[in-house]
C-alpha cells in the first residue's frame, strides 16, 4: 500500500457524523497513550495531522483520515485511561463499541500494544473480542525504539504467548516505532492485505 494524499475527512461522536460514502476502513484500536495517533501520522508521513499528546485521553472523537480517496484510517479514542471520569470512560466505550459493532465497511483492525509491557487485562479482552467477531487483524507493537534491539524478540514472544497466538493469520505481530518508522513498510503491506 502506497500513500500519497491524506486529509482529516470527518470527526465523529455519533454514527450520523461518520463519512457517508462506503470506502473501506481500517480502525486503529488500543489503550490510551499506546501511540495510535502517532502511528497513523507515521503511516501517512504526516508530522501532526493526527493530534498526539503525552497525556492519555488525547483523542476523544472518532477521526476519519482520507487516504488517497480510497480508504479511511479511523483513529479511535483509547480505552483504559484510568483517570478519566467514569462518565467519560463510559461515553468513549459506547462510542468505540458502536463503531466496531455496526460499521459495515470496516475491513480490518490494527490493534496496538506497547512492546515494553505484557498486554493488560483490557488489551486481552479487546483482542479476544475482536478475534471472536472474526475481524481481520494485525497487532502493531509500538514504541520499539524504547527497547534495546536485543530485547525485541523476547518481548514479541511474551506478547505472542499472552495473546495465545499460535500460527494462524490472527497472529501477525509487527514491532513498530513512530519515532524511527521501523515496521512502517511491513505494517502498510499487511494493512494492504487486509483490504
Ligand atoms: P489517545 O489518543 O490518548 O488514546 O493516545 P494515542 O494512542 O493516540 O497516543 P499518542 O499517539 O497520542 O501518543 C502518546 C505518547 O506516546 C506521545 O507522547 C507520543 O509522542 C508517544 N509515542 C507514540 N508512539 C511512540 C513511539 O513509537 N516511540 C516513542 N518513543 N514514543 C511514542
Ligand atoms: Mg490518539
Amino acid at each position: 500500500m502506497k500513500i500519497i494524499n491524506t486529509s482529516l475527512e470527518a470527526v465523529a461522536v455519533e454514527p450520523e457524523q461518520y463519512p457517508a460514502d462506503i470506502r473501506p476502513e481500517v480502525a486503529f484500536v488500543g489503550r490510551s497513550n499506546v501511540g495510535k495517533s502517532s502511528l497513523i501520522n507515521a503511516l501517512m508521513n504526516r508530522k501532526a495531522l493526527a493530534r498526539v499528546s503525552g497525556q492519555p485521553g488525547k483523542t476523544r472523537t472518532i477521526n476519519f483520515y482520507n487516504i488517497d480517496n480510497a480508504v479511511y484510517f479511523v483513529d479511535l479514542p483509547g480505552y483504559g485511561y484510568a483517570r478519566a471520569p467514569k462518565s467519560e470512560k463510559e461515553k468513549w466505550g459506547v462510542m468505540i463499541e458502536k463503531y466496531l459493532q455496526n460499521r459495515e465497511q470496516l475491513r480490518g483492525i490494527v490493534l496496538l500494544l506497547d512492546i515494553r509491557h505484557p498486554p493488560s487485562a483490557l488489551d486481552l479482552q479487546m483482542y479476544e473480542w475482536l478475534a471472536y467477531y472474526g475481524f481481520p487483524m494485525v497487532c502493531a507493537l509500538t514504541k520499539m525504539d524504547k527497547l534495546k534491539r536485543s530485547q525485541v524478540a523476547k518481548h514479541v514472544a511474551i506478547i505472542r504467548k499472552d495473546l495465545g497466538i499460535t500460527a494462524d493469520k490472527q497472529g501477525v505481530l509487527i514491532p513498530f516505532s513512530s519515532e524511527t518508522k521501523q515496521g512502517r513498510d511491513e505494517l502498510l503491506a499487511t494493512i494492504g492485505g487486509l483490504l
